[in-house]
């Protein structure tokens, strides 16, 4: 179940938003595209995304946000080339290795969304035990998609449902919402795509039914602390009406 912050749990000491969302689910897109138009090969894109993940998770703990959501790699990503699929496997493994301790120390909980069978032994290991380590931590929540399609975590979700001899009359949204990857946590308010494409790609799309969507041309590598600030303030002019009308929100 998510807890919210309490005095053990630490929120912002930069909390200069207004309205704040809890939960921010990211698609950092533009990795390639950024080394391109640098002459650089796409793996210094991959490279220099990484880097910028550091900072963008940095900034998540100081704006105060609870849940961050990523995309790291999806169940289509396997379509790229051999040698591309085999980085991004490596990077979330030297990821793991060479920043757990901070991580941990700066009370992030990782949590894995999607599914590891089709994933490297030593890579799977690297994922659980990272979680298994950080899982009582409170500040921020980060969930690694990796491996992870949006129909594919409803099939999945289907699946264990119809296991557990749920009858008909037993399913429900709430029902859904806890066989879910995310089971037990707030749906995303903001889904941030950087690199100007717009659409969703399979992420999240039975949790983001109503997330507010911000787009940014803006590659990855570029999207930093300030990127992430302005796509905050513009979540803070917009208004969430769940299917209300804007007098019943404010009246
Ligand atoms: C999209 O850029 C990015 C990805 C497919 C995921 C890569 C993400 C990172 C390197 C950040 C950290 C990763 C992990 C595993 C923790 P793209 O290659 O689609 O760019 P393009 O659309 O410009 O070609």
């Amino acid at each position: 179940m998510f807890v919210p912050a309490t005095k053990e749990t630490p929120v912002s000491s930069d909390n200069q938003f207004e309205n704040l969302p809890k939960h921010i689910a990211i698609i950092m897109d533009g990795n390639g595209r950024w080394a391109k138009a640098r002459g650089l090969p796409r793996t210094e894109g991959h490279r220099q995304g990484t880097e910028n993940l550091r900072q963008i998770i940095r900034a998540c703990v100081e704006f105060g946000v609870q849940i961050l959501t990523i995309y790291a790699f999806s169940t289509e990503n396997w379509r790229r080339p051999p040698m591309e699929v085999r980085l991004l496997m490596s990077i979330l493994q030297t990821v793991l290795k060479r920043e757990l301790k901070e991580l941990h120390t700066n009370g992030v909980q990782i949590r894995h969304l999607g599914k590891l069978d089709q994933v490297a032994p030593a890579l799977q290991r690297e994922i659980l035990d990272a979680c298994e380590y950080t899982k009582n931590n409170k500040r921020l929540i980060l969930n690694v998609a990796f491996n992870y399609g949006g129909r594919d975590e409803i099939v999945n979700a289907v699946r264990e449902i119809v296991r557990a001899g749920v009858t008909a009359e037993q399913v429900s949204e709430d029902l859904l919402n806890s066989y879910m990857y995310t089971g037990g946590l707030p749906d995303p308010d903001m889904v941030i795509r950087t690199s100007g494409e717009l659409r969703i790609s399979n992420f999240l799309i039975w949790q983001a039914a109503y997330a507010e969507y911000y787009f940014t041309p803006v590659y990855w590598p570029d999207f930093d602390k300030e990127e992430l600030r302005k796509a905050i303030v513009e979540y803070g002019r917009r208004t969430r009406r769940f299917g209300m009308t804007d007098e019943q929100v404010d009246p």
